[in-house]
């Protein structure tokens, strides 16, 4: 099959397309083939083996998967003998954190995977799995979100962020939503009640107050989520020390501010593709990539600018 291979830790040059072997099936393993994928900020942060930290899983001195990739979405081509979720032909949905999907075809674990309603895009359901579950799990699991409750989204342009600032209004929120004045209406068109413009406004010195904050960026000081909110929930990461420094004082001083990495939990995967088939969660495209090109939406990615998603059609 084809596949993006990379060999040593670097930029997206460092992807060469192959020919290469799936490894054999295990009994828990569904194979895909797969019809899209999507990028995501942690294809272009393994890819480089930055933070260095995430070498003591990905490999310390070159990439241990050589496949590069989390998300995709594709048709079951045969599944394990321990498999009972899925029959060949299902369409499904779903990320690998370890990679792998950057490929014609994956072989992943079943439970990382949801099967998806009928008449729905493939193209744009490969986009639900990391952005739409960390998103449904700020918003649901670690952010709770109560009808009526005043909820501030930063970063609410991006992959994650446009999934929370309408899974937060589906809960019934109002939303203030943080981005550059260049995606106002874009952010505003997702249901946002305000949007503040960092580009136009000092976010640092806002007065607002709300119940619950998310960090989908992941640049908001401590003092930020402490001046004006209840509760904080953050996903992004602009820098290790940042990052640090934030959890550390939300400890230290008894501010609570949930930090996670989003599990790959099929039946959260099942709710996001329930409601993107009632019409209730939009998945919006920048750029559909064709599969050669996954090194330049790697590129485009990592410009932290993305309007929404960005897909691959293979
Ligand atoms: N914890 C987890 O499990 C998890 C999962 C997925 C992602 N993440 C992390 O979450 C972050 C966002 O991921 P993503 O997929 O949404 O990335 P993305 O699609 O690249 O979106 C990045 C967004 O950041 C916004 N942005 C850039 N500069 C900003 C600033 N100064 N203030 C506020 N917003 C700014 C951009 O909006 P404008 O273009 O309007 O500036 C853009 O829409 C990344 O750091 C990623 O590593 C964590």
């Amino acid at each position: 099959m084809k596949a993006f291979i990379k060999k040593s830790y670097g930029g997206p040059e460092v992807l060469k397309l192959e020919e290469t072997q799936l490894p054999t099936l295990q009994p828990n393993e569904i194979k895909v083939r797969i019809n899209a994928n999507s990028v995501n900020p942690a294809d272009w942060h393994i890819l480089r083996g930055k933070p260095y930290f995430s070498r003591l899983i990905y490999g310390l001195f070159k990439p241990k998967y050589p496949i590069p990739g989390a998300d995709f979405a594709g048709i079951v081509e045969e599944t394990g003998s321990a498999c009972k979720r899925f029959k060949t032909g299902d369409n499904v949905i779903g990320a690998n954190l370890l990679g792998g999907a950057f490929a014609e075809y994956i072989h992943v674990d079943e439970n990382n995977c949801t099967l998806v309603p009928d008449g729905l895009s493939l193209t744009e359901l490969a986009c639900l799995p990391i952005a739409g579950l960390t998103a449904f799990q700020a918003t649901h699991t670690y952010g709770n979100i109560q009808e009526g409750e005043r909820v501030l989204i930063n970063g609410s342009s991006g992959g994650v962020g446009h999934f929370c600032v309408q899974l937060a209004k589906n809960r019934g929120a109002s939303v203030t939503a943080i981005c550059s004045s260049k995606n106002k209406h874009f952010v505003e068109s997702l249901g946002a009640d305000e949007v503040l413009a960092y580009d136009k406004t000092n976010i640092h010195a806002h007065a607002g107050k709300y119940d619950l904050i998310i960090d989908t960026h992941g640049n908001l000081n401590f003092s930020d989520f402490r001046r004006m909110g209840k509760r904080g929930v953050l996903t992004g990461f602009t820098g290790v020390s940042h990052l640090m420094a934030v959890i550390l004082q939300s400890k230290l001083k008894g501010f609570p501010i949930a930090q996670f990495t989003a599990e790959i939990n099929a039946s959260d995967l099942a709710s996001l593709a329930l409601q993107c088939s009632k019409g209730q969660l939009k998945v919006h495209l920048e750029k559909v990539y064709s599969f050669d090109e996954i090194p330049n939406a790697i590129e485009r990615l990592e410009q932290m600018h993305t309007r929404g998603k960005l897909a691959i059609a293979w």
